[in-house]
């Protein structure tokens, strides 16, 4: 058998008409490490919770090949992080995360994403976002989609607003050292449906639906 039919995840991949998202296998997981060490934000300004992108080489690679790859160990229908590779003209150029606990019951996902700062301010955080949310709302049937930007990230915040989330309070997150004002945004399955593209295909999914704890599980079996 091949991998795929052990992990039919390696067979998912959401493809617009810019970009796919693809679960990565390890080739990969490697190229977008080394897309992460072109840079993903001027430096001074961190658009994340933590530092992992301002370690040099080869930490930095390392961080993303064990953030990556524990998703995939820790990977379970009751707690899931899906971590797609954004691929644009067959190279990679970011990372899309979705992630969710218990969302066959709480059918809420949340998101988050980078993309290298080459591809950046050309329309392609904002296709990415409506493939993942493609992926959520049509694909796996979910009901919300939260997400969250530090108050001073205009693109990330522009992008949110594009595609429909409003906004849902604030949270005083460790920012490094200092405490910072995260803006939390929500997107209603009423709001993403007055918007939502048609022109977004979903590859592989069906046999992955389980595994995201939408559908049967036969996940536990004796
Ligand atoms: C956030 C990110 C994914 C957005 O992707 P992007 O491709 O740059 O964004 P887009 O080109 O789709 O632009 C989306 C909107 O943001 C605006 N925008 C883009 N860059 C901007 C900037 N530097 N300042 C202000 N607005 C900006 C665009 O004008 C557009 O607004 P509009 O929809 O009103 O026209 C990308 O900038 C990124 O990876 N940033 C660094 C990592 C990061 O911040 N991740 C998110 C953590 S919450």
């Amino acid at each position: 058998m091949a991998l795929v039919d052990h992990w039919p995840l390696f067979g998912l991949c959401v493809r617009t008409p810019r970009l796919e998202l693809r679960y990565p296998d390890d080739d990969l997981v490697a190229e977008v490490a080394e897309v992460a060490v072109q840079g993903i934000h001027e430096p001074g300004f961190r658009p994340f919770l933590s530092a992992w992108d301002e370690v040099p080489p080869p930490h930095q690679q390392r961080n993303t090949l064990q953030h990556l790859w524990s998703m995939r160990g820790s990977w379970s229908p009751t707690s899931w992080k899906c971590g797609l590779v954004v691929v644009a003209h067959g190279q990679a150029i970011g990372l899309q995360t979705v992630l969710a606990k218990s969302f066959a019951t709480r059918r809420t996902v949340k998101t988050g994403s980078w993309l290298g700062q080459a591809h950046q301010g050309r329309g392609y955080g904002t296709e990415m976002r409506a493939a993942v949310l493609h992926l959520a709302f049509s694909g796996l049937d979910a009901i919300r989609a939260e997400s969250g930007a530090w108050h001073d990230n205009a693109a990330s915040l522009a992008v949110s607003r594009r595609l429909g989330y409003v906004e849902n309070g604030d949270e005083w997150l460790l920012r490094g050292d200092e405490p910072d004002r995260e803006i939390r945004l929500v997107l209603t399955r009423e709001r993403w449906a007055q918007r939502r593209r048609h022109d977004i295909e979903l590859v592989g999914l069906e046999p992955c639906l389980p595994f995201f704890g939408a559908a049967e599980a036969d996940w536990l079996l004796p």
